[in-house]
């Protein structure tokens, strides 16, 4: 059998804010090249094509149907994620595909059975994981640097970037609220970290901006893990002044306590031995991602995230905004056996 040395191509699906970090990944990976763009809105196309030297693909099927694409970056609002994923699928083409997989497990469900039915690698962008400061917390915890996790608070609290959203992510039943735009990322995080499943999800919700809100811009998720640990996952977008961008780790273990600001220069470890730096910062999460998906095509290594981490990820956003609503503690494992 002969292989092909020649970059895979990838085209992207939606011109908007998070496409040109991955054109710029594409461009820095020597077996990958920006192929094609489309866009709904062709002016978006064209200005992200021309950046990178690609072609503007007029309609997804064109897209789609073009052989010098190998690999779909889906980088559109979240409701239409699903439908473009399996339309990726049936087509026969790799995807990237950003988070969240999509609104309810059942179609996150559905979009994962169409790519292992046609042995076509799905890769969900949970760009978190591949950052230096997500890799160094779980190498940490891997060795035992504090022993077992038992607690953990997570916190990404900023102030308001929404207005020029278009107001789809204000819109519930197309962003599907906060749980899902941005707090996919630490429920992601914490079930990676823990290393056990989320059994039980409490929620309270605030509009900070403005009453009128459809969605929370707060939101504080406390989580229950099957092994008995707990994560508390702050999300806001509500915080003043605007410029406002915290973000904040803690991690208690058996024997030690682990933390990491956003402003320090890496992770910092408490335990009886040492107090010190674990890590330090540098490499593109984007580029890393983009690694992945590469070697998941060319070598067969496996994705990372595993898709079915990030069908739980779903599972938990789908209870986390359900106990904001009702004010009840929802089981995710209810939510997981829900097919419809
Ligand atoms: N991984 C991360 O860290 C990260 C960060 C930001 C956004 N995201 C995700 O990326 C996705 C896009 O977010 P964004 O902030 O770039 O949004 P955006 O509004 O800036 O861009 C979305 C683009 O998609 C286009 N579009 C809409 N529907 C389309 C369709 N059916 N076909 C083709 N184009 C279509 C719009 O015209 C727009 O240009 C979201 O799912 C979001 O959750 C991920």
């Amino acid at each position: 059998m002969t292989v092909s040395t020649d970059p895979l191509g990838i085209g992207i699906v939606g011109a908007g804010f998070i496409a040109d970090s991955h054109a710029q990944a594409a461009q820095g990976h020597p077996g990958l090249r920006l192929a094609a763009v489309n866009d709904r809105n062709p002016v978006a196309a064209a200005a992200l094509a021309a950046k990178y030297g690609a072609t503007v693909s007029p309609g997804l099927d064109e897209l789609l149907a073009d052989p010098a694409v190998d690999i779909v970056i889906i980088g559109t609002p979240n409701d239409t994620h699903a439908e473009l994923a399996l339309a990726t699928a049936a087509a026969g083409k790799h995807l990237l595909l950003e988070k969240p997989l999509a609104l309810s497990v059942a179609d996150s469900q559905r979009v994962a059975d169409a790519f292992t039915e046609r042995g076509l690698t799905l890769l969900i962008g949970h760009t978190h994981r591949h950052s230096d400061y997500a890799m160094s917390v779980s190498a940490a915890l891997q060795s035992g640097a504090v022993g077992t996790p038992r607690s953990m608070r997570l916190a990404i609290a900023g102030g308001w970037i929404w207005g020029s959203w278009g107001a789809w992510v204000l819109d519930p039943k197309r962003s599907g609220g906060h749980a899902f735009h941005n707090g996919v990322h630490l429920y992601d995080l914490a079930h990676w970290w823990m290393g056990s499943p989320v059994e039980r999800v409490f929620t309270m919700g605030q509009k900070i901006t403005a009453a009128a809100l459809e969605i929370d811009d707060a939101l504080v998720a406390t989580l229950e893990f099957a092994n008995g640990s707990t994560a508390v996952c702050e999300i806001s977008r509500g915080e003043r002044p605007r410029s406002t961008n915290v973000f904040e780790i803690v991690v208690h273990g058996t024997t030690g306590t682990l933390t990491r600001r956003w402003n320090s220069d890496g992770t910092v470890a408490f335990t009886d031995e040492v107090v010190g730096a674990l890590g330090a910062a540098g490499t593109s999460p984007f580029g890393r991602q983009l690694g992945v998906m590469h070697d998941a095509i060319v070598n067969g290594t496996p994705v990372f995230p595993a898709v079915a981490d990030a069908i739980h990820s779903i599972a938990i956003a789908v209870a986390v905004e359900q106990s904001a609503r009702t004010g009840e503690v929802v089981d995710v494992s209810r939510q997981e056996g829900t097919k419809a």
